[in-house]
């Protein structure tokens, strides 16, 4: 996994530039990543206050989406819907769509090898059902989120493979005509140049076919399923994206079957790909043939986040929306979770970056979601 993904290259000098805004009214005060905070009653003639009011379609961006025909999801976690009754409502009204952020992972499924375990998966495809969500699934094969068996980097080749395959085949019966897209390999490409990445258990045992070889299992698993390769640092034109294009225009003339593409966009707000460049990436895609989801859109701001920050961030949302509704194919934009309550950032970016999402800790609406709402009208 990326933590840092985008900041990889750029993290250290981030805290360093971003820091710079220490001093500078705080307001959203950081808290830890889980912590859970009571509504507030002054919320509560707020249409978008989460207390359970029934709140006009129209006005909705599931709503807005809606007739724009775009599916507009969110990262789900279970654990946040049992504890904070908020969430799940604040989900069902705003998305149509879903993706798990955790429970869907080799390390949640299999915590013991050849064990299935689909309780919390099936949990949030009961949710998805009873408010009629889509579910997009993310990933069958990645080289992050390992239990802890299987960092075993001596697995023989075609055993590594009868494992993959095995989950594969396993996830897809499973959830079949439940999930309408399957990332099925996330982050295989080098962070360091071209190439693909070389760290985990499944390039190390297996070579670079396995690549080709997860497709095909897959494609035989579910020959309906529309199969996506998912990546970060590789929304706009950039050497990532640019590797990217190659590669995948290489599998597909191998006759790997490749659908789609999931441009993460985990973007600082400093720091983020134009919508010229967007636009030009997701039509290199499209002339493929291929599909584009955008399918973990977040917006870092400074820990020490300013109003003019929280504008900025507004800008980056409304952009990236009218660039997905603007393009030919790009028909998903999911965001990795809606509440900063809930975001993996400020704990993976050690507390330089939070206040990515669309609500704050309270679940009042930044000025992104007014943006989203203005992109979807
Ligand atoms: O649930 C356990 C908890 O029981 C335990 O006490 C605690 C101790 O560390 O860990 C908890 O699990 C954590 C889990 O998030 C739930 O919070 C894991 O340690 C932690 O590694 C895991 O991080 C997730 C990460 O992927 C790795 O799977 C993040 O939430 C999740 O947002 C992140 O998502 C990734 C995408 O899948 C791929 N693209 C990048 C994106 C951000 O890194």
């Amino acid at each position: 996994m990326p933590p840092q993904n985008l900041s990889r290259r750029a993290f250290v000098k981030a805290a360093g530039v971003l820091g710079v805004a220490a001093g500078m009214p705080l307001l959203c005060p950081p808290r830890t990543h889980a912590e859970s905070l009571p509504l507030n009653p002054a919320d509560e003639d707020d249409p978008n206050a989460a207390t359970g009011k029934v709140v006009s379609q129209a006005t909705t961006l599931r709503g807005l989406a809606g007739k724009k025909g775009l599916l507009l999801g969110t990262a789900f976690s279970n654990s946040a819907l049992r504890r904070d009754p908020a969430y799940g409502e604040v989900i069902a009204r705003e998305f149509n769509c879903l993706v798990a952020e955790n429970i869907m992972k080799l390390n949640a499924i299999q915590r013991v090898r050849g064990e299935f375990d689909f309780t919390a998966a099936d949990a949030m495809m009961a949710f998805a059902a009873k408010h009629d969500m889509q579910v997009r699934a993310v990933p069958l094969v990645w080289h992050d989120a390992l239990p802890p068996w299987a960092k075993d980097l001596t697995f023989p080749r075609q055993e590594a493979l009868a494992i993959l395959r095995d989950h594969i085949f396993a996830m897809m019966t499973h959830f079949r005509s439940r999930v309408f897209a399957w990332d099925v390999l996330n982050e295989g490409l080098s962070d360091k140049g071209p190439g693909l990445r070389e760290e985990g258990p499944w390039f190390h045992s297996i070579g670079p076919d396995y690549v080709e070889k997860i497709y095909h299992m897959a494609h035989e698993a579910d020959p309906e399923a529309k199969l996506f390769y998912n990546d970060f640092d590789m929304d706009g034109m950039s050497k990532k994206a640019d590797s990217c294009y190659l590669w995948i225009k290489e599998l597909l003339a191998r006759g790997v079957p490749i659908h789609g593409i999931g441009l993460q966009y985990h973007v600082r707000v400093d720091q983020h790909p134009s919508p010229t460049e967007v636009t030009e990436n997701i039509r290199r895609f499209n002339d493929l043939g291929l599909i584009v989801h955008i399918t973990e859109l977040d917006v870092w701001l400074p820990t020490q986040a300013t109003a003019e920050h929280l504008q900025q961030q507004a800008e980056v949302y409304r952009q990236v929306f009218e660039t997905a509704l603007a393009a030919r194919n790009c028909p998903a934009v999911l965001l990795w979770g809606f509440t900063d309550r809930y975001s993996w950032v400020p704990g993976n970016t050690g507390g330089t970056f939070d206040h990515a999402l669309i609500y704050d800790r309270d679940y009042r609406p930044k000025p992104a979601y007014a943006a989203i709402a203005a992109a979807l009208r």
